[in-house]
């Protein structure tokens, strides 16, 4: 009975261990909300490149950052090799950073950027992103090109024939760092070139679709007529507002070849950013101009490649990235479009 007793106990405690070590060894990853479609595909490159290497886990904190602080926690007193963590509010980062540091737990954060003060707080504090203006400025080009290149000569797009872009914006999140400086810099890179731009209105629709295309149904009557450009600060917002210009018939596919021709059917540009998969299929369609990739892939690969860094000590330049300011690996945008 005793030796029966005593094996149970040397179960128990053994399965305890490997518990702990699995725990120890697994690289965890904490994603602000899977309901996000360009969240999803990056956290679904970061598992996929990931378990090549480790034990991969995700959390998803459905948008709220109480759940992620309490998930965060939680997996904290496992004593986890690495935390990769898109923060549900980048202002949120600072006391995680401060736990992690005292735990000596290195952390990379994606996506959403906290304050570099914070970051400069651990040097095992790392942000893994790209960097916002360069969407703008891409987003710019884009639209110097749509409207002939020349500021003071604008072509038949200019609809009203005054010189002036008139605009209508699709803002992501307040306070976030690529809705802020996407809106900044589309705005300021046209200016320094000498296109004047009207903002008609910017919309705060949060990144999402559905909220996107329920203040378009609303919006663009209001300005019907008057506005020659959408400008979206990401797809899933861009993809909303086309939903409802065709329910509002400003794209009418009239020869019904499945293609909205821009030249001879009702038409208006639409540009967004991220090239999420869906958004590649309403380019092919013709509804939406163009959009820049947010190069997911690549994110996901700079954050593995700079977890295995971390943990193992491998040079960066053998992994292909460069860490910038000690704590920054940057990924470039890139143009996506049929057209250029
Ligand atoms: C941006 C992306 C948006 C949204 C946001 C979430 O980089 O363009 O579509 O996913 O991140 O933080």
């Amino acid at each position: 009975m005793k030796r029966i007793t005593k094996l149970i106990l040397s179960l128990i405690m053994l399965i305890f261990l490997t518990s702990c070590q699995t725990n120890q060894s697994k690289v965890y990853v904490f994603i602000y909300d899977m309901n996000d479609p360009f969240i999803t595909a990056l956290s679904d490159h970061i598992t996929r490149i990931g378990e090549n290497y480790y034990p991969m886990q995700t959390h998803d904190a459905k948008n709220s950052q109480i759940i992620q602080n309490e998930e965060i926690e939680r997996v904290l007193e496992l004593n986890p090799r690495l935390l990769i963590i898109n923060p549900v509010d980048r202002l949120g980062a600072y006391p995680i950073i401060n736990k992690a540091k005292s735990m000596d737990i290195p952390i990379i954060f994606i996506n959403r950027e906290p304050l570099e003060v914070d970051l400069d707080l651990y040097d095992h504090a790392f942000y893994v992103g790209a960097k916002a203006e360069q969407s703008g400025i891409l987003q710019a080009e884009i639209v110097s090109d749509l409207f002939g290149n020349q500021p003071t000569n604008l072509n038949k797009y200019d609809l009203n024939d005054d010189g002036i872009i008139q605009t209508l914006i699709f803002k992501g999140e307040q306070g976030h760092q690529d809705a802020e400086l996407r809106t900044e810099f589309i705005i300021s890179t046209l200016t320094d070139d000498n296109f004047q731009v009207e903002i008609l209105k910017t919309n705060v629709s949060n990144w999402n679709q559905d909220i996107a295309y329920k203040d378009a149904l609303e919006l663009l009557p209001q300005y019907e007529n008057q506005f020659e450009l959408i400008i979206s600060n990401n797809d899933a917002m861009a993809i909303g507002v086309i939903r409802a210009m065709i329910e509002l018939s400003m794209f009418v596919d009239t020869n019904s070849d499945g293609y909205i021709d821009k030249e001879n059917e009702p038409w208006y540009p639409v540009i967004g950013i991220d090239g999420i998969d869906e958004a590649v299929e309403w380019i092919q369609t013709g509804h939406l101009y163009a959009t820049v990739l947010n190069d997911a892939s690549n994110q996901a690969y700079a954050t593995i490649a700079l977890a295995r860094v971390i943990l193992e000590g491998i040079d960066p330049e053998t992994v292909d990235i460069d860490i910038v300011d000690e704590h920054y690996v940057w990924v470039d945008y890139k143009k996506y479009s049929l057209v250029s």
